[in-house]
């Protein structure tokens, strides 16, 4: 029999625990089983897919992502989590409003079944708060959002749509290249950048 633990986490803004659990549970199984947030996908189950991606708030670090399928609770213990039910935004009147990666993929049809869309939309958002912390040139775009969705697995739709999505938003949010909007470009010229 599995040995037990006390778990306890913040998971999309709120305290969870602490939980007995047993302490090989994997994310994606306390998620689902537990917690009823259906929204992490489960495909391949062996860390490869990305479908159950879920992201780290780490205050040191930032944010990042992980697979929930192979990621035990005894590791999250502690955390900070965000799963795609922690995403959108919320309206004046707590009505849900699609975050600009998940209106992105909307507008570009990005997805058709939409198995993989939740680890699509982590990736990308962990992606753009990195790239707030730390913007490129926009030339570097395309193989920044290659190099961050690379592990993501989509067996519909050929992924074009979703990198597209994903460049449309870095390159028209201020603050997430060196040279686009909102650049104070005369103040670079004076920093000799
Ligand atoms: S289901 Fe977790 S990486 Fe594939
Ligand atoms: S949209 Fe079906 S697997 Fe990606």
């Amino acid at each position: 029999m599995a040995e037990r633990i006390s778990f306890s986490a913040t998971i999309n803004g709120q305290k969870i625990g602490p939980m007995d659990l047993p302490q090989d549970l994997m994310m994606v199984e306390l998620l689902q089983e537990y917690l009823n947030l259906t929204g992490t996908r489960l495909s391949c189950g062996q860390g490869v897919c990305s479908a159950c991606t879920i992201i780290i708030d780490d205050p040191d670090k930032g944010s990042y992502t992980v697979p929930a399928c192979v990621t035990g609770v005894t590791w999250v213990n502690g955390r900070t989590v965000r799963t795609i039910e922690g995403i959108a935004g919320r309206d004046d009147q707590g009505n849900p409003v699609p975050s600009p990666i998940q209106m992105a993929f909307l507008e570009h049809f990005a997805f058709q079944c939409s198995y993989c869309t939740p680890g699509f939309v982590n990736g990308a958002t962990a992606l753009i708060e990195r790239l707030q912390r730390q913007p490129i040139p926009s030339d570097q775009v395309e193989a920044a959002v290659l190099e961050a969705l690379d592990r993501h697995i989509c067996r519909c739709t050929g992924y074009v749509r979703y990198y597209e999505a994903v460049r449309d938003v870095i390159l028209s949010t201020p603050g997430l290249t060196t040279d686009g909007p909102g650049t104070d470009v005369t103040a670079m010229q004076e920093a000799g950048q």
